[in-house]
C-alpha cells in the first residue's frame, strides 16, 4: 500500500519566509476605486478570500455584502440593486437590505427564515477609494492609510487610477516595493537604469510604518523622470522615499532634482500601490500618481505627460513586474528543497516590514 507523504516542515518553514499565508484581518483594504461602482451597479470581488458584493445605496453610500445567497449560494452580484437599498438574488429573488438581513421572500407563506441573512462588511469612502474592513472588531475610520495626497488635486495632474490583478501573494509584490533597486533591471530605461544601482539606502520606522528610501547621486534621469523637468541637465539626483503602511498599503514619493540640491527643489510624483489579496495567491493592485513641484506649464504637454506616466507605470507592473512575480510565487510553491532566501543590502525594508507584520497578525490571532 502506498504512503502517505508528510510535508517537510523544514520546507514550510522555509516557504513561510517568502509567503506567510496569513492576513490582518481587522484592517482596511482598497475593494475598488471609488469611480469604478456606478450607481446601481452590483461589483463582485473576492477580498481575503471572501466573496464580496459592493454596491451603491439611494444615498450615495457604499455598503458590502458577502456574496453568497444562503439559500442556493447564488452570487448575489448577479442580481440586482432594487428600492429601498436591497439587493435581489438572482435565482429565486430573496431580498437582502445593506445590514444583511433578508428583508422579503415572495414565496409560499413569506415568512423569513432566521438563517436567511448575509453577513455585512464595514465600508468607508476616503481618498477617492472604496475602503473595506474584513475582521470582526468594529472598524475604526482613524486607521484608513493616508492617501491624502489624492484629495483635491487638479485632474490634470493625477494619473488614472488603475487596478490589475497579479497571481502571486501581496507579500511577494510588498517585497518588490520595498527594494527599488529592481528599478535599475527589470524597469532599466523607464523608471532605472544603471546609474540608480548605487544608492545610498537608508530604513525608518515610523510607528508600524516602514519608510525606504534611496537616493542616486549624479545619475542619467530615467525616461519617465526626464520629461518632468524642462531644461533637463545631463545628470540629475534621484530620489525615492517608500512609506509601506500596514498591512498592504505604499506611498512612494519619487522624483529628480538638480545635482546636490534637496529633493524639495525638484519634481516627481507621488506614487500610490494599494494591495488587496483577493486569495493566496492573488492580489488586487490598485495604483495612481499624482505629481508634485509641477514644473511644465503648457496645457497640452502636461496632458501627454499625465498619459504617459499612466501608461508606463500600468506597463511597468504589468509587463514588467507580474511575470516576474508570479514565476516568483510558482518557483516557490512547486519547491521540493528549502527556499530560505538569502538577505542582501538592499533587503533591510522588506526584512523590517515583514518582521512587523507578523507581529501584527499574531497579536490579533491571539486576541480572536
Ligand atoms: S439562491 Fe438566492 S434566492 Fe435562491
Ligand atoms: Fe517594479
Amino acid at each position: 500500500m502506498a504512503r502517505a507523504v508528510e510535508p517537510d516542515p523544514a520546507l514550510l518553514d522555509s516557504k513561510k519566509k517568502m509567503i506567510s499565508g496569513t492576513y490582518l484581518r481587522n484592517a482596511w483594504y482598497v475593494a475598488a476605486w471609488s469611480d469604478d461602482l456606478a450607481e446601481e451597479q452590483l461589483l463582485g470581488r473576492t477580498i481575503l478570500k471572501e466573496p464580496v458584493v459592493l454596491y451603491r445605496k439611494a444615498d450615495g453610500s457604499v455598503a458590502a455584502l458577502e456574496d453568497r445567497c444562503p439559500h442556493r449560494f447564488a452570487p448575489l452580484h448577479m442580481g440586482k440593486v432594487i428600492r429601498g437599498d436591497r439587493v435581489q438574488c438572482p435565482y429565486h429573488g430573496l431580498e437582502f437590505d445593506a445590514s444583511g438581513a433578508c428583508v422579503r421572500n415572495p414565496h409560499g407563506t413569506k415568512s423569513i427564515p432566521p438563517r436567511a441573512r448575509v453577513r455585512s462588511y464595514p465600508v468607508t469612502e476616503r481618498h477617492k477609494a472604496i475602503w473595506i474592513w474584513m475582521g470582526s472588531e468594529p472598524s475604526d475610520e482613524s486607521k484608513v492609510p493616508d492617501f491624502s495626497v489624492l484629495d483635491n488635486v487638479p485632474e490634470m495632474h493625477a494619473t488614472k487610477r488603475d487596478h490589475i490583478t497579479i497571481r502571486a501573494n501581496y507579500e511577494l509584490i510588498i517585497d518588490n516595493l520595498l527594494d527599488l533597486s529592481h528599478t535599475s533591471y527589470l524597469h532599466d530605461g523607464i523608471l532605472g537604469n544603471s546609474d540608480t544601482v548605487e544608492s545610498e539606502i537608508s530604513v525608518e520606522r515610523e510607528g508600524d510604518d516602514v519608510i525606504v528610501s534611496r537616493h542616486a547621486p549624479n545619475a542619467i534621469a530615467p525616461g519617465l523622470f526626464a520629461i518632468l523637468m524642462p531644461s533637463l541637465p545631463d545628470r540629475v539626483d534621484k530620489f525615492t522615499h517608500m512609506r509601506w503602511m500596514p498591512p498592504s498599503n505604499l506611498r512612494l514619493v519619487t522624483g529628480i532634482c538638480s545635482t546636490g540640491a534637496r529633493p524639495e527643489s525638484g519634481t516627481g510624483y507621488h506614487a500610490i500601490h494599494m494591495l488587496t489579496p483577493e486569495s493566496d495567491r492573488t492580489t488586487h493592485y490598485f495604483f495612481t500618481a499624482v505629481r508634485f513641484n509641477v514644473m511644465t506649464t503648457d496645457d497640452a504637454l502636461n496632458a501627454q505627460i499625465q498619459q504617459k506616466i499612466s501608461t508606463t507605470r500600468r506597463f511597468a507592473f504589468e509587463e514588467q513586474d507580474a511575470p516576474v512575480i508570479e514565476a516568483q510565487q510558482e518557483v516557490i510553491e512547486s519547491a521540493q528543497t528549502p527556499v530560505d532566501p538569502v538577505i542582501l543590502a538592499i533587503d533591510v525594508g522588506p526584512v523590517r516590514y515583514k518582521q512587523i507584520l507578523q507581529k501584527l497578525i499574531a497579536v490579533e490571532q491571539t486576541q480572536s
